[in-house]
């Protein structure tokens, strides 16, 4: 089949590059240049830099004469004769200053785009039946939108499907390949027909392939993450939390105790400075103000919203709190920027608002490690913007990073900075702050403690040096 996609972010590159592998014939379309000549260069350095993605360099290479990646539109309107299906993989984020409305401005941007060259597909006789295919998340009532535009454009013989993505970042490749399941919400036959082609992939396999109304299935994709998130949030605000105010009550022994229930399961019970990342955050306010403009109540999903704000900003505020540390002054060292291990993403990552806070509580310096995500992060502080960002340095390893300061804050969950509780001892004299917001070093805790470092841990009272 011939498929467009729209939008070569993480969803719309990695679903694309498995399109393709699957066989079928591949267009990526995306307004940034600039990464589109990076996709397209087969070049695992510049792929990477902009996309980190295990596995997908290999399967972009392996697949490179069916896939193509433009910036340009008239290829994509050249393509448009005979496509089978458009994946609008277009950024749905929070709108700035709302309480969860999505901004769909980039959705509507890219489908008048789209429709306006659809209506003259053929020739004008838009013979070519197509199916444009929702993959961003969207709001539940979305396909009426999409048709909407559709019709104010004047097109005819096209179908419109919710199909939700549920790929997890750092492992989108391999989830993409064997994903839990295939949801695809449709109204016609004839859709699912299609549908059925692009995924046949799936057919003789295990996935679940779960066939339903494009309502249920937009639905069911921010009823999972919602799920997800708020398991996240009561895990760091009643678990971790107890074991804050418990201390001899440890995070990794009443974990055991939980997870071992099969109805509760193991996913997400770890405790962790916040739940970031563009989707878990944004897709539970979303839901609640589509709920709460229906008029539904939606206390539970407000908390967990709330809670896992608190937990970034308690977190930060122990320092002060409970081992009496200042930060004016201070060198500080931020270890990981990227919203999770494996990733280059930093989308409400805890790195963003914790380096805000020290920049308004007038450290001398930041020196900021990550192995992947520094690129996106420094676009983010750029002392054109804000010449305070001029105190923000970035270091090539962590023991670059550390050298020299008073306190670190560990953020993201990198594997490597499990070996941190040994090379701070190595390079960091006490007395030292450690603030570990992954319980990164948990086993080397009373070590450190007895050689006269204090510890602030995520799911742990203060520890205070014990010399
Ligand atoms: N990232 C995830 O883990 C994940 C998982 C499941 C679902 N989703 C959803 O999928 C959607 C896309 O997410 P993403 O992480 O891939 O976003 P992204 O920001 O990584 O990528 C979106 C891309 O769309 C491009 N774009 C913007 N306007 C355009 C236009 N008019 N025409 C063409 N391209 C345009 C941007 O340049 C960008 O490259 C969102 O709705 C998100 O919630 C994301």
């Amino acid at each position: 089949m011939k498929i467009l996609y729209i939008g070569s972010g993480y969803v719309g590159t990695c679903s694309a590059a498995v399109m393709a592998d699957s066989g079928h014939d591949v267009l990526v379309y995306d307004i940034d240049e600039r990464k589109i000549k990076m996709l397209a260069s087969n070049n695992v350095e510049e792929i990477e830099s902009c996309l980190l993605e295990d596995g997908l360099c290999k399967m972009l290479a392996n697949n490179k004469d069916r896939i193509t990646f433009t910036a340009d539109y008239n290829d994509v309107v050249k393509a448009l004769n005979d496509i089978d299906a458009v994946f609008m993989c277009l950024p749905t984020p929070e709108k700035e200053g709302s309480e969860g409305e999505s901004d769909l401005s980039y959705y509507y941007k890219a489908a008048n785009e789209l429709a306006s060259h659809l209506a003259k597909r053929n020739k004008g006789e838009q013979s070519k039946y197509i199916v444009i295919v929702n993959k961003s998340t969207v709001p539940v009532n979305m396909i009426n939108m999409t048709a909407q535009i559709m019709n104010e454009h004047g097109v005819i013989n096209f179908g419109v499907v919710s199909n939700p993505e549920f790929l997890v970042e750092g492992k989108a490749i391999e989830g993409s390949i064997r994903p839990d399941r295939v949801i695809i919400g449709a109204e016609k036959e004839q859709d699912f027909k299609i549908m059925r082609e692009v995924y046949a992939r799936f057919s003789s396999t295990n996935v679940k392939y779960i066939e339903t109304n494009p309502y249920e299935a937009a639905a069911g994709k921010l009823l999972a993450n919602y799920l997800l998130f708020s398991k996240l949030a009561v895990t760091f605000d009643v678990i971790g939390r107890l074991c804050e105010f418990f201390p001899n009550i440890k995070f990794e022994n009443v974990r055991q105790i939980i997870n071992t229930d099969a109805r509760i399961g193991t996913w997400g019970l770890y405790d962790s400075v916040y739940a970031g990342g563009s989707c878990f955050i944004k897709d539970a306010a979303s839901l609640a103000h589509q709920m709460e403009e229906a008029g539904a109540n939606t206390h539970q999903i407000r908390l967990s919203l709330e809670a896992n704000k608190f937990q970034r900003d308690h977190f930060y505020s122990r320092a002060e709190k409970e081992a009496g540390f200042s930060w004016d002054g201070k060198v500080i060292t931020v270890l990981g920027v990227a919203f999770k291990q494996n990733t280059n993403d930093v989308r409400h990552s805890p790195a963003i608002d914790i380096v805000r806070h020290l920049i308004n509580s007038n450290v001398s310096k930041i020196r900021i490690y990550d192995p992947a995500a520094l690129p996106m992060f420094k676009n983010l502080f750029n002392p054109k913007n804000d010449p305070r960002y001029e105190k923000i340095e970035y270091f090539d390893t962590e023991e670059e990073a550390l050298k020299g300061s008073n306190a670190c804050l560990i953020l993201t969950d990198w594997a490597q900075f499990r070996l941190l509780g040994e090379k701070i001892q190595s390079i960091c004299p006490p007395p030292y702050l450690i603030m570990d917001g992954r319980r990164l070093v948990q086993d080397k805790y009373e070590e450190l403690q007895s050689k006269g470092y204090d510890v602030i841990a995520v799911g742990s009272s203060f520890l205070k040096s014990k010399i």
